[in-house]
């Protein structure tokens, strides 16, 4: 009998507001709920130039303690006579674009760790009087502080996923100022914590929009299958706005020939619950609907794909049917420019990779990607492991490191509860196991369920030797998630290849598996013998090795090796072969594909003529 995901009644809208209300990640003023889907709204971009402050001692936030509010960099002052002094001046300071992390926009800042104020100004974009203006960051890499016009609108924590705030009653006709001072610097209580295997690329690393929306509003919604069923939609809308309570919801799906109506409680939330007769998403046949939801005062829309999720033993369903996955892991990295993935273009270049290997699923790693990301995962049809930092040594028993990851995991499923191609909300990567990191990460696990009872909870889980023949996987994290994932690197950090040749593997649950990393490193162009080390000959064998390995454990359902093309790491400065580039990609930073490319490539190539479920294909 599958085990569906839990129950849609678990997630009732009034627990959903009550987390989301305490949800916002920074301690000071928290961030407001997110306006769910920005780009079917009414939109003002803010990409592009924006003036900049390079700030490492955070002078324009302290050294003005005598007159903040006049001198502060966030007042955006200007000299009211020639005697007045004021040591800044936005508007001849040099620029940085956005989106873009700054560390790959200017050689002085590669490795920069600390505060940069953006200044941009912007005249009131509305169209439609007595509407509502909200300013939404894709992102900002790792806190942001926000003011407008010199008045603080409050901050966020946490580099990968997006926050707005309501700027309607600080708006001025003209020449608004917008100014954020990004921090990147890394905390032992942040998420991640201070250690990580990748680039700290700060900065507005994302997007900046104006969205211009009606005084009620059509706020967030999920629109998804119920848990269980194929022609059944549950979920719900939340209005924000002084006439949000029993307004009429409609819910068109035209291409189904759906309309329905709901209603809004007195705290503006409709839910919805209707039968429907709907094309499933799956890789082999991305299908998405153009779903409209309006009210009297507002109306948006979105491409929405529908599909089943269910785990039976050791076997991922999709639609009913087993599924394996075969993925590959990738950073959010653009390495043609060695900087922060953001847009569209980037999106397609690292996916179409993906597609080329011949991947139906996509490990997006260690964090949230940007949204392009997952539009164009669902697009292609690749499946997404979507993952919040909880990565290595969290702070466990710092009550506000649980809040900044709670809140990060909030924001990421807020964000995109409604892609058919997310399978598996990720709660970390290899964190050691203790009883307080159990008890956090049991914790991160009950917020996902709450907030989405519609997907699979996994987390990349350790493994050990029962002895030098048998590795197990018993972490007791494992108890409380859907997918169990593992990371192992037999042949690179453990031993030889031809260790992996006599391996067996032991599981302590009758649970799906994804190794969710394995792999190894080689230069790109760099040829030698099998037995050598950073060899492109060296990751091929590697990567034989693994594949026999992998093809006789039983209860394996999908794997996504490290990872798909080499990113930038400060922990990798190894001269003449890293030079500060992580190696493992099965691709250069210039795309050019390595030998063991198309060892992976061949599996999968099988695996996807085969029925490709447990035991055939491998
Ligand atoms: C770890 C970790 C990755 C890291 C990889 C490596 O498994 O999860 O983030 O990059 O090992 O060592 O290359």
């Amino acid at each position: 009998m599958p085990r569906h995901v839990r129950g849609w009644r678990a997630a009732r809208p009034v627990v959903l507001f009550a987390l989301l209300a305490t949800a916002g990640p920074s301690a000071a003023a928290p961030a407001e709920p997110l306006v769910a889907n920005p780009d079917g709204r009414r939109t003002t971009s803010l990409d592009g130039d924006w003036r900049t402050i390079v700030d490492p001692y955070e002078n324009g936030y302290y050294n003005y303690r005598y007159e903040p509010a006049r001198y502060g960099y966030f007042a955006n002052a200007k000299p009211r006579t020639p005697a007045d002094l004021v040591e800044y001046d936005f508007d001849r300071s040099p620029v940085l674009a956005v989106p873009g992390d700054w560390n790959s926009q200017r050689e002085s800042l590669l490795f920069y760790e600390g505060t940069i104020w953006y200044k941009r100004s912007f005249d009131d974009p509305r169209q439609s009087d007595g509407s509502r203006l909200f300013v939404w960051f894709g992102a900002a890499n790792y806190r942001a502080r926000v003011w407008l016009n010199g008045d603080k609108l409050g901050e966020h924590e946490g580099g990968f996923t997006p926050f707005n705030f309501e700027i309607t009653d600080q708006l001025r006709p003209r020449d608004n100022f917008l100014v954020v001072q990004v921090d990147n610097r890394r905390l032992r209580e942040g998420v991640p914590t201070l250690n990580t295997d990748w680039w700290n690329y700060g900065g507005l690393t994302r997007g900046v929009l104006l969205l211009e929306l009606p005084r009620t509003f059509i706020r967030a919604y999920h629109v998804q299958l119920a848990p269980g069923s194929r022609d059944r939609l549950a979920g719900w809308v939340r209005l924000d706005g002084p006439r949000r309570a029993g307004r009429t919801v409609r819910l068109e799906i035209p291409a189904a020939g759906v309309r329905h109506t709901a209603t809004s409680d007195s705290g503006g939330f409709a839910e919805l619950s209707l039968d429907a007769d709907l094309e499933l998403w799956s890789p082999d046949s991305p299908r998405r609907y153009r779903v409209v939801l309006a009210t009297e005062t507002d109306r948006v829309e979105e491409e929405i794909g529908f599909r089943t999720l269910a785990t039976r033993g050791s076997r991922i369903l999709l639609n009913g049917e087993p599924v394996f996955l075969r993925g590959i892991s990738l950073h959010e990295e653009a390495p043609w420019r060695a900087g922060r993935a953001h847009g569209r273009d980037d999106a397609r270049r690292l996916l179409g990779w993906a597609r080329e290997l011949g991947a139906n699923f996509v490990r997006l790693a260690h964090y949230p990607h940007n949204r392009f990301m997952v539009d164009e995962a669902e697009r292609l049809g690749l499946m997404v492991w979507a993952e919040i930092p909880v990565y290595w040594t969290i702070d466990w028993a710092n009550p506000r490191t649980w809040e900044v990851a709670a809140g990060q995991l909030t924001e990421l499923i807020e964000r995109d509860r409604n892609r058919a191609a997310v399978v598996l909300w990720s709660v970390g990567n290899e964190t050691p196991p203790s009883a307080e990191r159990l008890d956090f990460m049991r914790r991160l696990v009950e917020r996902a369920r709450a907030l989405d009872p519609t997907r699979l909870v996994t987390a990349a889980l350790e493994r050990r030797y029962l002895d030098e023949r048998t590795l197990l996987i018993d972490d007791p994290l494992g108890e409380q998630l859907d997918v169990v994932g593992c990371n192992e690197y037999v042949g690179w950090y453990d031993g030889q290849p031809a260790k992996a040749d006599g391996l067996v593997w032991r599981t302590a649950w009758d649970k799906p598996l994804v190794m969710s990393e394995l792999g190894g490193g080689a230069l790109a162009g760099l040829h030698g013998e099998a037995g050598e080390r950073w060899t492109e000959e060296y990751q091929e064998e590697l990567y034989r090795r693994q594949v026999a390995m992998l093809r006789k454990i039983p209860f394996l359902a999908g794997l996504s090796p490290w990872i798909l093309v080499d990113f930038r790491s400060p922990r990798r400065p190894l001269p003449g072969i890293q030079d500060y580039w992580n190696r493992k990609g099965l691709l250069s930073p210039e795309g050019r594909k390595k030998k063991a490319f198309f060892v992976l490539q061949s599996w999968y190539s099988e695996l996807a003529g085969g029925a490709a479920t447990g035991g055939e294909g491998r």
